[in-house]
């Protein structure tokens, strides 16, 4: 199969995720015209001295791979950053304002599955080898050109190779796809599909990560809210018993009665909620350093949307409720945070979480509740008052 089965010249969402998302890989050529690196590289070694930042530095020198993680001091980067290398940092659209119109391009997937930015640089002959990840991920080039090759899905006949404990790489690896990308290009990668991306000159990448969870997770995380909550008290009972003779065999209609018990947690309205609570925790947290040192008081901020506020969510916010919601109150979650606003409210609510910005204005006639709730979300820092 030639490359060029995988090319998309005009990119439409639409079909996009129709065709490619989750199915197959392709090559977005200039979906970023005239496309401008929002750090450079003394920049991103400076995020990489973070305490919480999540950093590493791949190399290949004298035929061994090394792998370094974070945080970094600059004595480290001076050492670690030998042969071919690349240094790589997570989570920068936490971080960076600048590198939000990377992350907004592929708004047409929902907050939940997004995980973050990675930002890559890597020097010429600087890679990681060939590899999978089991999540998507769009890779945008920056500065340079980097060969890009990818390969068939992961199947049986692939072996995992570990040259270092923390990488793991993928052989045989016979590209599908094998491309040089320019400025502004973009590489979208399946879950599955090995791939290694190797510079040709000084480079950038810009990988923005999905995220799905798996079962294992998912119940992880639902066991946690439902002790935070102190929910699912119902105890197994078993008045219709009749008597055994293999006391050590739990019979067939015992673990149906088992299962039931859980099939109904997960049927359960509050289930939902659960889910959503958990799903907008993010891994990468957002800074708590925007939070307002002197609070506004509802009345402030009712003074504030009189006068006209304009109000937009902070770096890295992730805000989510579920869709399917007809209770009094209309819940979302930041960050792992319930919010419970006045159902006749939701529509504000709805444009304030799905918006970049918002102009909030008397004639939203909201209930005082909702002042209130604004107030906080600007307190704590989640949203900031444009001027
Ligand atoms: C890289 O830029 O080399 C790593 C990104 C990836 O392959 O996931
Ligand atoms: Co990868």
């Amino acid at each position: 199969m030639t490359s060029h089965t995988y090319d998309i010249i005009d990119f439409d969402p639409e079909i996009f995720v129709q065709q490619y998302w989750q199915k197959k890989p392709c090559i977005i050529r200039k979906l970023f015209p005239n496309f401008q690196d929002p750090i450079d590289a003394d920049s991103l070694a400076g995020l990489a001295l973070e305490e919480d930042i999540d950093a590493r530095i791949v190399s290949f020198a004298d035929e061994q791979w090394d792998v370094h993680q974070g945080p970094f001091t600059a004595d480290d980067i001076n050492e670690n950053c030998v042969g071919s290398w690349t240094l790589m940092v997570q989570g920068v659209d936490n971080y960076l304002p600048q590198t939000k119109a990377l992350t907004e391009k592929f708004a047409f997937i929902p907050h939940w599955r997004f995980d973050d930015l990675l930002v890559t640089y890597s020097v010429a002959g600087g890679g990681v080898g060939a590899h999978y990840d089991e999540y998507d991920v769009f890779i945008v080039q920056g500065m340079g050109q980097r060969r890009w090759q990818v390969g068939h899905k992961l199947n049986s006949s692939h072996e995992k190779l570990y040259p270092h404990a923390h990488l793991q790489q993928v052989k045989p690896f016979q590209p599908i796809i094998d491309i040089v990308m320019l400025p502004g290009d973009v590489l979208y990668i399946p879950p599955f599909y090995p791939h290694q991306g190797k510079s040709i000159t000084e480079c950038f990448n810009y990988s923005v990560g999905f995220r799905a969870p798996n079962q294992s997770e998912l119940l992880q995380g639902l066991a946690d809210g439902i002790l935070d909550n102190d929910l699912l008290t119902k105890r197994f009972s078993d008045p219709n018993r009749v008597i055994t003779h293999k006391r050590s065999a739990v019979n067939g209609h015992d673990i149906f009665v088992l299962k039931q018990l859980l099939h109904q947690f997960i049927d359960l309205d509050e289930t939902d909620y659960l889910l959503t609570e958990m799903l907008s925790k993010t891994y990468h947290p957002i800074h708590d350093e925007y939070a307002l040192e002197s609070p506004h008081s509802s009345s402030e901020m009712l003074r504030m949307i009189n006068a006209g506020l304009t109000i937009a969510p902070n770096l890295g916010l992730r805000p989510l409720y579920p869709e399917h919601q007809t209770n009094e109150f209309f819940v979302f979650f930041i960050n792992g945070r319930r919010y419970e606003a006045d159902a006749l409210d939701r529509p504000f609510f709805e444009r304030l979480l799905n918006e970049t910005k918002l102009k909030v204005t008397p004639s939203e006639r909201l209930q005082f509740s909702s002042v209130n709730i604004i107030a906080e979300l600007v307190n704590e820092g989640f949203y900031e008052v444009l001027d």
